[in-house]
């Protein structure tokens, strides 16, 4: 089967990069408030991307991202710590990957399956990910909302795989950690899976995915029942 994943929260973990940065000798300011601002980083950069879509006011994922990141550190009384500020987007392009993805990975390229990353990132910033994570030899196409100027989840997102993929949207098994990119992606009519990593409640949106699970260890079972 076609297997599209999301990137950021369900292969690259987006809290790593204030986990380092605030374990890292000179950072202890970071040390009590690192989880409130990587949430806040996180929230706030889905936000603006939802933001943006629904105004038709694009910009890419890396100013997204830099914009969320200053709310977050100036939520957290750290505006205007430049040195910090670069550290922890420095960091956001080599996040590490979830323990069990290189071994997913490796199982559905053994299996046959075509995999590809469908995301909001920009293609620089999935290469740069995909290579630091030691994911290169595993990915295929890299997949980016940059083709078509707007964020997830507008269906020409989700348009782009079945354009890769030359199949229906019923023939891509599209896997998100993020509740709402799984349900909008049933919607479009891929097969989603939820990675419901933290244990959060359903999203109350008109689809739901087709399976919930707590990490990508079976994502190879799904895929292999489809082929
Ligand atoms: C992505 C965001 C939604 O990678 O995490 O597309």
């Amino acid at each position: 089967m076609h297997c599209a994943f999301d990137a950021y929260g369900t292969l690259f973990d987006v809290a790593a990069a204030a986990r380092q940065a605030a374990a890292e000798p000179g950072n202890e300011r970071l040390s009590e408030s690192w989880r409130t601002v990587a949430a806040n980083w996180r929230i706030k950069q889905l936000s603006y991307t939802w933001l943006r879509a629904v105004t038709g006011a694009h910009a890419d994922f890396w100013q997204v991202t830099c914009d969320s990141l200053d709310w977050a550190m100036d939520a957290a009384g750290l505006a205007g710590d430049d040195v910090l500020r670069e550290r922890l987007l420095d960091l956001y392009w080599q996040l590490s990957a979830f323990p069990e993805v290189h071994g997913m990975l490796s199982e559905l390229k053994r299996a046959g399956h075509a995999v590809a990353i469908l995301s909001n990132g920009t293609p620089e910033m999935l290469r740069a990910a995909v290579d630091a994570a030691d994911l290169t030899e595993l990915v295929g196409a890299l997949l980016s909302v940059e083709e078509v100027g707007v964020f997830k989840p507008n269906h020409s997102v989700y348009k782009l795989a079945t354009a890769h993929f030359r199949c229906t949207p019923a023939e891509i098994l599209f896997v998100s950690s993020n509740g709402w990119d799984a349900a909008a992606a049933a919607g479009f009519g891929f097969r989603s899976i939820w990675v419901n990593r933290n244990d959060e409640p359903i999203e109350r949106l008109p689809w739901k995915p087709h399976a919930v699970v707590c990490d990508l260890t079976g994502i190879p079972q799904f895929a292999g029942s489809q082929k």
